[in-house]
């Protein structure tokens, strides 16, 4: 199998592979468009560049930010990003990733109160920013502690290693869930956030239930029932009358084929009928933002986090990763032209390193998505939002090398950050790592 890589020497490379590859992603070398604010509700996001939520795997043992965590938050408002969007927060220990995954409860509410205030101060010292804030909110689901199941799906069950006969989650259940995820909304806003994500992405728990066409009961079956609960969950928040914006990162589509996954056709080919309607319902539920996003890296990280090199027990990439990037840059695209108020954050532009800002300035003028995000390269180069609007580039020798390292680390629940460019804090959990794995 040929082995895509950027191998880009200069821009007109870059400009000659989108053309041979029959691609379609607009260029504009005028980066200014990114310094332009966008409302978002009442509220302000003061650029349109965006750091996606990216676990960091190291919160104290009661789901508190501990001073790695802290570290991490403190180099983004440094870094002049308009958007933070804090990683995925645990509503419940039931619910929770791992045993390293942030976690807000009564007791950590302090905690996040001071994170989000340290994180406010450095940016406006910084940067004279006040940084939009949103707490992404999770239940793993399958891919947590507890392996809560929506529907059984014999590849999912067998990577997710679950018990086939496991008994899934009932419809009481996920109505406890709601209210889980309503009392987390309230401590958020306790906190300082200026918005909460109903997290409903990437196969966790509400992202499986989208999917949940063989499911029995309210949740289960039509697309009223499998939608369901992230609107109960919205309606439930708003109904509490707190002055918090409410947002979702959504899956496009989950690359599971019918009648297991979500924005995906009996064939396996996307199909956005029922993500478009969704999309236009949240809007009519009073949501000014939404954050798009693709698949599961569980099954297929190649399609929503586009690489050069695979985890040590991943796959080449199948195709070349700008296919993947203009993928994701037009599900965005198609959603956004649903909903032309709403703001769309895109996703995907880390593997373009260092000319990534042209794409995303491109995409953000033909008016395809409104607020461009990045994660690996947030990871690798936190400040890169300071060198497009201060400087009008990205350094090439800082940017992210999609060498999927922290993917590694993630996945094994490690301190997760970039080897290669933080490398005195993340070498050392890498290394171990690796010896473990005997690879
Ligand atoms: C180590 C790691 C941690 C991640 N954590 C989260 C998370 O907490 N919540 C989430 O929605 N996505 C998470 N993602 C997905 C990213 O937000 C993002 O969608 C993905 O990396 C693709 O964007 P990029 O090409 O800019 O990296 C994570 C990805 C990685 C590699």
């Amino acid at each position: 199998m040929e082995r895509y890589r950027f191998n880009y020497r200069s821009f007109s490379d870059l400009e000659q592979d989108i053309v041979k590859l029959g691609l379609d992603l607009p260029l504009e070398s005028d980066l200014s468009v990114l310094q332009e604010a966008v409302s978002v509700g009442d509220g302000q996001i003061p650029n349109r560049l965006a750091i996606q939520p990216m676990e960091g795997c190291d919160s104290l043992p009661d789901g508190s930010p501990s001073e790695l965590t802290e570290r991490r938050y403190i180099r983004y408002a440094q870094g002049g990003c308009g958007l933070i969007w804090f990683e995925a927060v645990a509503v419940s220990n039931k619910g929770r990733g791992k045993p390293s995954q942030l976690h807000i409860h009564e007791s950590t509410l302090n905690a996040f109160t001071q994170l989000v205030d340290k994180t406010r101060n450095v940016a406006m010292e910084t940067n004279g920013i006040n940084p939009y804030l949103v707490l992404q909110l999770t239940h793993a689901g399958r891919y947590g502690n507890n392996k809560i199941i929506v529907v059984h799906e014999e590849e999912l069950d067998r990577k997710a290693k679950v018990d086939p006969d496991k008994a899934i989650v009932t419809d009481e259940e996920l109505l406890e869930f709601e209210d889980d995820m309503v009392k987390a909304a309230l401590l958020a806003k306790q906190a300082g956030f200026d918005a909460v994500d109903i997290k409903s992405c990437h196969r966790y728990l509400i992202s499986e239930n989208l999917g949940a066409h063989t499911r029995s009961g309210q949740f289960g079956g039509s697309y009223q029932n499998r939608t369901r609960l992230v609107k109960n969950i919205i309606r439930k928040i708003k109904d509490q009358q707190i002055d918090i914006e409410v947002t979702v990162r959504l899956n496009s589509y989950d690359a599971v084929n019918y009648p297991y996954g979500w924005g995906t056709d009996v064939q396996g080919h996307i199909d956005l009928t029922e993500p478009k309607q969704l999309v236009a319902e949240l809007h009519n539920l009073g949501l000014s933002m939404i954050n798009i996003t693709a698949s599961t890296p569980y099954l297929a990280p190649h399609l929503s986090r586009p690489y050069d090199q695979p985890t040590k027990r991943g796959y080449p990439a199948p195709e070349h990763p700008l296919i993947g990037v203009n993928r994701m840059i037009h599900l965005a695209r198609e959603l956004q032209e649903v909903v032309p108020d709403m703001v769309i954050v895109g996703t995907g532009y880390s593997w373009l390193r260092h000319y990534a800002p042209q794409v995303a300035a491109g995409v953000a003028k033909a008016g395809w998505a409104k607020v461009l995000g990045f994660g690996r390269q947030a990871f690798a180069y936190p400040d890169f939002a300071n060198d497009i609007i201060n400087q009008g580039e990205m350094v090439g020798k800082k940017v992210c090398v999609s060498c999927s390292k922290c993917s590694e680390l993630k996945a094994a629940a490690r301190l997760t950050g970039c080897v290669v460019r933080d490398n005195q804090v993340y070498v050392p959990p890498y290394v171990q790592l690796i010896k473990e794995m005997n690879v």
